[in-house]
């Protein structure tokens, strides 16, 4: 097992320290295309940036497995004369995270220049300014350049995406932490699981997605590229587990096994997984000896919201990856619940026939 969950943290490092700000995701494509060359019997990149790997079966069903490569980040609103940088966000920020952070701006040729994120400083508050958070729009990034000048001259423009800087680390027992668990997790759960994924009767398309933080964007356009039967979405789920939460509102906790979700979004956004996928993937862990949990989480979606709705409809469900503070540095999981999350995926994966569908779902075409 320890074998087992150093691999996984390799591959999950790997991943979360990759630059992939929605809609510049290169940096992180790059590490997903490594990963699954020389695996997949095919790997192609669409016109949205989403990695498609197959794996062929036997042919007839088409299962779909996604994950979202994107994080949350910004984009360079402004350059003050002073070599100031202000930021727009991207995807959905808690304002109080960000203030006193390292960041890195990507520039157009891929390199990566550093930064802090400052604000006036709080001896200079009046007394009421220090009771409230500093709004992200006051927020600025010092690179250490003095003029305009010099922040262009290291290749920084209006637009320039921009991440944390964080390194992912162990801690305690099986939890790490790091920036971008959300969802390089989900990510590194199906590169292992489909890695393993041998001998299946179903052709398994592995979509890495991008955009997924601003509107389900990369899976819409694959999933309508695979046309698939079935369709697991795979992402990271709100444990609140910590202090300060009562235990009847929690969603999921950390190093109870993936969150099989029920139901998410609370309208007409999110999903609802499909009732016989549910159980097949209950019936699996049941029987391969997974430990899993049953959540609904009250709001927020995942790709699997949109795969479901591809084209006459496709049975879906989410597994997720139970995580604390989610949009943040310091997202922390559960290697063994990721290394449940991969087996979970390839045991379902056997699972998923010709005549599970037409028992359960109707004729295939
Ligand atoms: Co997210
Ligand atoms: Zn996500």
């Amino acid at each position: 097992m320890g074998d087992v969950l150093d691999e996984l943290f390799g591959l999950l490092k790997r991943l979360t320290e990759a630059f992939g700000v929605s809609g510049y995701e290169d940096d992180v494509r790059g590490v997903v295309i490594d990963e699954l060359r020389g695996v997949a019997d095919s790997v192609e990149v669409d016109s949205l940036g989403n990695v498609i790997a197959v794996k062929k079966g036997e042919g007839g069903l088409r299962l779909l497995l996604d994950a979202h490569m994107d994080e949350i980040g910004f984009f360079v609103r402004y350059i003050d004369e002073r070599g100031f940088v202000y930021l727009s966000p991207i995807g959905g920020w808690w304002d109080p995270i960000v203030l006193g952070q390292r960041v890195r701006i990507r520039t157009d040729d891929g390199r990566l220049v550093y930064g802090v994120v400052g604000s006036k400083p709080p001896h200079l508050l009046k007394p009421e300014e220090r009771e409230k958070v500093v709004p992200l729009d006051r927020l600025f990034v010092d690179i250490g350049a003095s003029s305009r000048e010099e922040v262009e001259s290291l290749g920084i423009r209006v637009g320039s995406p921009v991440d944390l800087d964080r390194d992912t680390i162990r801690l305690a027992g099986d939890r790490v932490t790091g920036k971008a668990m959300d969802d390089r997790a989900g990510v590194a759960a199906l590169i292992s699981a489909f890695k393993a994924i041998d001998g299946q009767e179903a052709d398994v398309y592995l979509v890495v997605a991008t955009q997924e933080e601003v509107g389900l964007k990369g899976a819409r356009v694959a999933a309508y590229r695979v046309a698939p039967h079935v369709g697991i979405a795979v992402d990271v789920t709100t444990a609140n587990d910590v202090p300060g939460a009562e235990a009847r509102d929690q969603v999921a906790r950390v190093g109870g096994g993936p969150a099989l979700t029920v139901a998410d979004g609370r309208s007409s956004s999110g999903l609802i997984s499909h009732p016989k996928l549910l159980k097949l993937l209950l019936d699996t862990a049941r029987e391969a000896g997974i430990p899993v949990q049953l959540s609904i989480l009250p709001g927020g979606t995942t790709d699997g919201a949109v795969i479901a709705l591809t084209r006459e409809g496709v049975p879906t469900a989410t597994v997720s990856i139970p995580t604390r503070y989610i949009h943040s540095p310091v997202e922390l999981l559960s290697l063994r619940d990721l290394e449940y999350t991969s087996r979970l995926i390839v045991e379902a994966t056997k699972r998923v026939t010709k005549e599970w569908y037409e028992a359960n779902i109707g004729p295939l075409d």
